[in-house]
């Protein structure tokens, strides 16, 4: 059969005769053109010959393994999408497949209609790194390539990728790196753990890998995992029949199906209840959810990318995150810098971040008094981009000119002055009360708010305290155990040294 438009060349390397027969007899089928191998040195004698679009290989061969394939292919920069088979349960065999470069994995026995699905998802991604080339991802897929087309290797990012990543602002190395990966690993199914500290950047991360695979066009959800109560949980990830729980009065879509042939973001992933994990590592392993009082369960082509600013690595030795899970999630680790760690992109973050804000609010962008970037520098900023941006907002609010001063800040010279911002505490009154003011608009989200709230007011005491922790609870009423516990939860970072200038 002539291969269609959308076919592709396909090798299918397996020892199983009736298992090769079986690939070999779907994907024709499907219009693809495929040629088959028992073992690594026929798959070999194939790839010398010429170009596939695809590659499906059995884990385990006769002469040697399919990540050893997987990785020759990845070291002489050939364009073949990789697909691995692995057995049931060798979640390592899958970790390691996807380590080394596959586009996907499937596990035994192999569902055919995942198998269609893959090679389709494989080709979709091909396509577009060769860049719109009109519909036939096999064109220059066919021998003695004279390297035409192999310098453009570096994968090309659809427009909404290139966007999403000129919203990540920053020059120094470690954007650049992280950039980089970011298109690297966009393509694969790979689930991407993104570590970070607050306000570093990490769900725009979580957006451009979205943004930069080939699904980009279809969902990206994104899910805050510890704003969920337990009891509802299970429903809003996987979804409930009608009638599964009081109050269910229809069907109702959990975020995987959702997310279907996009992207699910599981935000603040450390701070998942253990069941909840548990039930994760299966969907994950299985690739397949059921609706909460559902029969059946459904194939889901969701891919996960999480992050959390906590110590997962602190979680797992504590027994709080499950170690499998863990595994399951960090096959591709992310690492969004903390401010501090890149100083030098200050004056381009303040750029960018004021004319975002002003083109928000529909102002003219004010000019920058130099005093205002040696004042910003001079800062901890333990809330990295997050609490650059809140600083700069405040700043607009307060600023009656045309040029941006320290004093626009409401704290340049003399930190002991008392605030005017509502998110400040007043203990003027002696009582040791507060005073609250409601927000000038309902939150969308109240804990998130609410941490914010908290974040802000213990910031502030810490500093007043040069980062002494008793003092800084003393000033709060709260005990010593209860402003560790807060620090950790809302990921403050401490000092080591009292090199807090605000006295
Ligand atoms: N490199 C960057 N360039 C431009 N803006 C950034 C950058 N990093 C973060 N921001 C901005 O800072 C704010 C916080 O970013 P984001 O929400 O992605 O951080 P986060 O790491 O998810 O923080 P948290 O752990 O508090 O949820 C957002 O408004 C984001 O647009
Ligand atoms: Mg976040």
């Amino acid at each position: 059969m002539p291969p269609t438009p959308s076919s592709a060349s396909v090798l299918v390397v397996d020892d199983e005769p009736d298992l090769r027969t079986l690939y070999e007899l779907t994907l024709l089928r499907e219009g693809h053109a495929v040629v088959a191998a028992a073992d690594v040195t026929q798959a070999r004698e194939w790839l010398a010959q010429q170009r596939f679009d695809v590659v499906i290989s059995d884990m385990r061969l006769p002469d040697g393994l399919g990540l050893d394939l997987l990785r020759e292919l990845g070291e002489t920069q050939r364009p073949e999408k990789c697909i691995v088979i692995t057995a049931y349960g060798s979640a390592e065999n899958a970790v390691e497949s996807l380590k080394a470069g596959a586009f996907d994995y499937l596990t035994k026995p192999v569902d055919l209609k995942q198998l269609r699905s893959a090679v389709t998802a494989a080709l979709q991604s091909l396509r577009e790194q060769r860049g719109g080339m009109s519909g036939n991802a096999t064109a220059p897929a066919t021998a003695h390539g004279s390297g035409a087309g192999d310098a453009s290797r570096k994968p090309d990012v659809p427009s909404s990728g290139a966007q999403s990543l000129r919203r990540i602002v920053g020059s120094s190395p470690s954007i650049a790196q992280i950039k980089t990966r970011i298109e690297k690993v966009a393509s694969s199914m790979a689930p991407v753990l993104i570590l970070g500290e607050s306000g570093t950047g990490k769900e725009l991360v979580a957006r451009a890998v979205h943004d930069c695979s080939h699904r980009h066009a279809g969902p990206f959800v994104a899910v805050n995992c510890g704003a969920i109560p337990e009891n509802l949980i299970e429903a809003e990830f996987f979804g409930a029949r009608k009638g599964a729980y009081t109050g269910a009065t229809t069907d109702r879509e959990g975020y995987f199906q959702a997310a279907r042939g996009g992207t699910l973001f599981l935000d603040e992933i450390g701070d998942l209840p253990l069941a909840m994990q548990a039930k994760l590592l299966r969907v994950i392993q299985e690739r397949r959810v059921r609706a909460l009082g559902g029969v059946q369960e459904e194939a889901v082509d969701v891919r996960l990318v999480s992050a959390t600013h906590r110590d997962l690595n602190a979680l797992v030795q504590g027994g709080q995150f499950r170690q499998d899970l863990f595994y399951r999630l960090n096959v591709i680790g992310l690492r969004t810098p903390a401010l501090r760690e890149r100083r030098d992109d200050l004056p381009l973050l303040v750029n960018a971040l004021l004319a975002r804000l002003c083109a928000e609010s529909g102002q003219n962008v004010p000019a920058l008094s130099p005093r205002v970037l040696a004042w910003l520098q001079s800062r901890e900023l333990p809330g990295n981009v997050r609490e650059l941006e809140n600083l700069l907002q405040r700043a607009l609010a307060l600023s009656n000119g045309d040029v941006l001063e320290p004093e626009d800040f409401g704290e340049a010279d003399d930190t002991s002055e008392m605030p005017t911002q509502p998110d400040q505490l007043s203990p003027a009154d002696g009582s040791g009360a507060s005073v609250t003011r409601p927000p000038e608009e309902i939150p969308a989200d109240l804990q998130t708010y609410l941490d914010e709230q908290e974040r802000q007011v213990l910031l502030k005491a810490l500093r007043e305290c040069d980062f002494n922790r008793t003092a800084a609870a003393a000033r709060l009423g709260l005990n010593l155990r209860q402003m560790r516990y807060r620090i950790q939860r809302l990921g403050i970072p401490m000092p080591s040294d009292d090199d807090d200038a605000n006295t």
